[in-house]
């Protein structure tokens, strides 16, 4: 049961560190990128189920860029941050670092945008509480989501 009408996405700011280890790492000592993917699908699923205190599904995975790989031993630091509300909709901003633990460097390594649906106990879709804007940088960040909506939208139509 969806209790508070409106929630702010500092409420609900998610974050995680994981440990790079040997079994999740390439014959080039990178990180693989499906354990990485693994780890922002749970962050978001995370972050939109404090939003919703509801259970949530991965509707779509959008601008998922990998900017700079990942080594052995290094930590991985996950922010889940919603961006964006709709009925039963929100979509999920993850920002990813890599830390190296020796040198106490850090440097953003991957960037997503996840969209979640709250469903119920049939699987059927359930209304949210309102995203609660309170800075210019979230109100630009909703309207840059809302964007991205559309143009998903417009994707759609052509892949049908
Ligand atoms: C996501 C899902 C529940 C939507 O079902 P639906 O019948 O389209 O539901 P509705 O028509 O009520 O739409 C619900 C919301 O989902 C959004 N939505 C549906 N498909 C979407 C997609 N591919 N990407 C982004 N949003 C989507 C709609 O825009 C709508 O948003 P709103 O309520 O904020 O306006 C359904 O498609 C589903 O269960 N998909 C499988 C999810 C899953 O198994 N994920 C795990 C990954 S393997």
């Amino acid at each position: 049961m969806n209790q508070a009408t409106e929630k702010s996405p500092q409420e609900t700011e998610t974050q995680s560190r994981k440990l790079v280890m040997p079994d999740q790492i390439n014959a080039d000592g990178r990180l693989f990128g499906g354990q990485m993917m693994a780890w922002i699908d749970k962050i978001a699923a995370m972050t939109a189920q404090r939003h919703s205190n509801s259970q949530v599904v991965t509707a779509s995975i959008d601008s998922l860029a990998f900017l700079a790989p990942v080594s052995l031993g290094d930590h991985v630091i996950l922010r889940g941050r919603l961006v964006y509300v709709g009925r039963s909709s929100m979509e999920i901003r993850v920002d990813v670092w890599k830390e190296n633990p020796i040198l106490g460097e850090r440097a953003k390594c991957t960037r997503a945008f996840l969209t979640f649906v709250a469903i119920d106990k049939n699987g059927k879709s359930l209304a949210v509480p309102r995203l609660k804007l309170e800075t210019e940088e979230e109100h630009n960040d909703f309207e840059s989501a809302r964007i991205r909506l559309e143009l998903r939208k417009n994707l759609a139509a052509t892949l049908e």
